[in-house]
């Protein structure tokens, strides 16, 4: 179903779904409910570091690195060129969609995205823990180290696993690389197994690697539409994220143009996804962050806990200073706000409208990780009845549509689209 108001235009194929704070906003369940209307559905960036959570009727999925229109019949689902992606994380994933009875013949990955090895979560372990008490509180799925060997130039393609002789030749050449950091360590991969692993998972994942910059540009051509699936959020972004406190890629909007080599005048729509509260898993700043007995009733009624990771997310007040921040990054034309329904009976709530240093001075997105930032809170009444049943925008309780008006005044973005439960079908609009 479109949220647009406007009808697509057709020279602008493509539209791209994002988070707009730090993951975990909803996308998954937003680009499962918009995917209908596009022919591909393709990630562009990220890898299994990201849990997208999707019901539809009796079925409930946790989506690591296929993208989220995969339980809509004919959808086609690129892991894009922008991608990192583990192979046994893939056909693991696979495995579970088949059980399901889905047709993972639907499912492509990119010759020119990257292997996550094992070496790389091995990695991402020990530099976790070399960090002490600055970690980052990555995943531990080897994302870093993984976009860290891409730009390095030792990283090993989906488009090498179709030459056995090469593949074993740049494990062996990314292991010696490697040696002076693992020396020592303990859980360290053997190259043996490595070499004999990957050449195992090769032949369940090569039929699946394509070109995709041929795949999607035919599909242009003949018309057809594409949805970029964003994973984490702009917040988490590698350069416009809470550096150093964020994920390797780039989860912006701009990322799609890069991480599926579509050119910008190819893109038409920007939806940003944000929950009408904030969640953070990991370290790093967190202005909106209620670290009260609030915080822990938004993570009891919203069940906050990583899809990934298991880890609780820390949880705020929506933060409209790095929502202003995220609708510029991203050129917004519209939010999806999600898990409305978990504010039900919360009592009043907050909306975080300005910052001010630990001097009293205002400022903005760039005081963010200020030591003694203090937060503006915009107070609003709550409401009392529950709305997982409404459907219309205009049926809510007038404290939730005031409350939604104040969201888009504030992010200075049109409410598009309000989701009142994780199932595909409680959307309001
Ligand atoms: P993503 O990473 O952005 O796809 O989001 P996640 O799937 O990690 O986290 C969102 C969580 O909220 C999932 O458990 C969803 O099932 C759930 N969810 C999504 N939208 C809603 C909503 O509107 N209401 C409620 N109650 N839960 C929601
Ligand atoms: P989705 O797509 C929330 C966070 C981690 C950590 C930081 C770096 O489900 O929204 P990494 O393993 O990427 O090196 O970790 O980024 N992080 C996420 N937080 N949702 C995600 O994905 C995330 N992916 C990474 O918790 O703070
Ligand atoms: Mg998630």
């Amino acid at each position: 179903m479109s949220i647009f108001p406007a009808p697509p235009d057709p020279r602008r194929p493509v539209d791209i779904a994002v988070g707009i704070q730090w993951g975990d906003e909803g996308k998954g369940r937003i680009v499962d409910l918009l995917a209908r209307d596009y022919a591909i559905v393709a990630r562009f960036g990220g890898g299994d570091n990201a849990g997208h959570s999707i019901e539809v009727g009796e079925t409930k999925l946790a989506l690591h690195i296929v993208p989220s229109g995969v339980l809509v019949e004919r959808t086609k689902l690129l892991i894009g060129a922008g991608t990192v992606v583990s192979l046994r994380g893939l056909v693991d994933e696979l495995d579970t969609l088949v059980k399901l009875g889905v047709d993972t013949s639907r499912v492509v990955v990119s010759a020119r995205a990257h292997i996550v090895f094992p070496y790389h979560a091995a990695l991402d372990r020990l530099l976790e823990k070399q960090r002490g008490g600055a970690a980052i509180g990555t995943t531990g799925r080897g994302i870093g180290p993984a976009y860290v060997d891409r730009v390095g130039r030792l990283g090993i393609t989906f488009g090498d696993l179709a030459k056995p002789e090469v593949l074993a030749t740049k494990i062996r050449q990314a292991l010696l690389a490697r040696a002076p950091l693992f020396a020592g360590a303990e859980g360290v991969p053997r190259e043996e197994d490595i070499v004999g692993e990957t050449l195992t998972l090769a032949e369940r994942i090569v039929p699946h690697v394509v070109d995709d910059v041929a795949l999607l540009h035919d599909a242009i051509a003949r018309g057809e539409r594409i949805l970029a699936e964003g994973a984490q959020g702009t917040m988490l972004d590698v350069t416009y994220g809470t550096y150093p406190f964020v994920t390797s890629s780039h989860t912006v909007a701009g990322g799609a143009c890069i991480g599926l080599g579509i050119g910008p005048t190819t893109v038409g729509r920007v939806l940003g996804v944000a929950k009408a509260y904030c969640t953070r898993v990991g370290s790093g700043p967190f202005p909106s962050e209620l670290s009260d007995e609030r915080g822990e009733r938004l993570r009891a009624q919203g069940r906050e806990f990583g899809v990934t990771t298991g880890r609780p997310r820390r949880c705020g007040w929506y933060d409209a200073v790095a929502a202003r921040y995220a609708a510029q990054l991203n050129g917004l034309d519209g939010l999806a706000i999600t898990k409305l329904d978990v504010l039900s009976g919360f009592g009043r709530l907050g909306i975080v409208t300005g910052y001010r240093r630990a001097d009293g001075t205002p400022c903005g997105v760039e005081g963010l990780a200020d030591p003694g930032l203090q937060v503006e809170v915009e107070e609003h009444p709550g409401w009392d009845v529950e709305i997982r049943d409404v459907r219309r925008i205009a049926d809510l309780p007038a404290a939730a549509r005031a409350f939604l008006d104040r969201l888009a005044q504030v992010t200075g973005v049109p409410v598009l689209a309000v989701s009142v439960g994780p199932e595909r079908s409680a959307l309001a609009v």
